[in-house]
């Protein structure tokens, strides 16, 4: 069995494409532009490739977008100030910062800083909790991407032993809590992987959907699936450079072996990428809804 390829290239243009309808209506009807600011410190290729994507999305939505670029040796006190700046703009709803930081400025500190109203990447505490609640709040783009793709490729997760593989805080953390939500998308049984985890394989082979967050390339192989398992990879490694000097990625998935295993599986590139940038843009055009008071 070769398993079905659940696209996100696919799904995110659909949802896109939604998107493109509101965003026309808001600045018709209420003229009103939603604004997203992207802020990166440091020249860093793949952060750089990341705000790239996201800016260009948002001006093919009809979003406003600005670029911030800033110096690796911003100190930690002007990137506090130009948050600051954002949130007091009235034309910008949404501020994302992207990680990671330079070392020397503190993380939460500038995440921490940022309006929970214009908080489009969902990571403020504000944010954060009313996620554990299951309160209504922005969403952090990627877990948010996994479950839309999941549930637009028609994967029940009620009752499924879903296997998480990797406990950062942008990923593998909140993707097992809205899965184990008591809602729609949810109700799955949810078991957290990690470094320290003793016997992966004995985990990952009773899942009935796997999502991989743990950045290491192709370390899920057909032997650590059951058959029919739906895989969500969430990994993006620079495996190499193309003669044309373009990187090549590689999941944190085995995608050639575990394909043949697997029910559905997500593809590198193409698969969960398209989707958090596209999550980005529907959490900044909520913002701007919200803001204005028209949410
Ligand atoms: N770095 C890797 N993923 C993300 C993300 O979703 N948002 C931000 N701000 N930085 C990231």
């Amino acid at each position: 069995m070769s398993a079905k390829i659940i696209s996100g290239t696919e799904t995110a243009k659909a949802i896109r494409e939604e998107l493109k309808v509101q965003v026309a209506e808001l600045t018709e009807k209420h003229k009103l532009i939603p604004g997203l600011v992207t802020i990166l410190v440091g020249e860093d290729p793949a952060s750089q490739s990341y705000v790239s994507a996201k800016n260009k999305t948002a001006h093919a939505l009809g979003i406003h977008s600005e670029q911030v670029t800033l110096p690796a040796e911003t100190s930690e006190e002007e990137l506090l100030a130009l948050v600051d700046k954002y949130n007091k703009a009235d034309n910008i709803h949404g501020i994302l910062v992207q990680l990671p930081l330079p070392k020397h400025i503190n993380e939460a500190k500038v995440l921490y800083t940022i309006d929970p109203n214009k908080d489009v990447d969902g990571f403020h505490p504000v944010n954060v909790g009313k996620m554990m609640l299951g309160e209504q709040c922005f969403l952090p783009c990627t877990p948010h991407g996994c479950l839309e793709l999941l549930q637009r490729a028609g994967v029940e997760t009620s009752g499924a032993e879903v296997v998480v593989v990797g406990r950062s805080n942008i990923v593998g953390k909140p993707v097992a809590n809205l899965m184990l939500q008591k809602r729609a998308g949810g109700n799955s049984t949810v078991t957290l992987c990690h470094t320290r985890t003793k016997d992966m394989s004995m985990h990952t082979k009773r899942a009935d959907i796997l999502v991989v967050a743990a950045g290491v390339a192709n370390m899920i192989t057909a032997d650590m699936v059951k058959e029919g398992v739906v895989v969500i990879d969430v990994g993006v490694n620079r495996i190499g450079m193309s003669e044309s000097g373009k990187a090549i990625l590689a999941g944190d998935v085995d995608f050639n072996s575990v394909k043949e295993k697997a029910s559905a599986i997500t593809p590198v590139p193409g698969g969960v990428g398209p989707m958090t940038i596209t999550m980005l843009m529907k959490n900044t055009v909520q913002a701007a809804k919200q803001l204005a008071g028209l949410a």
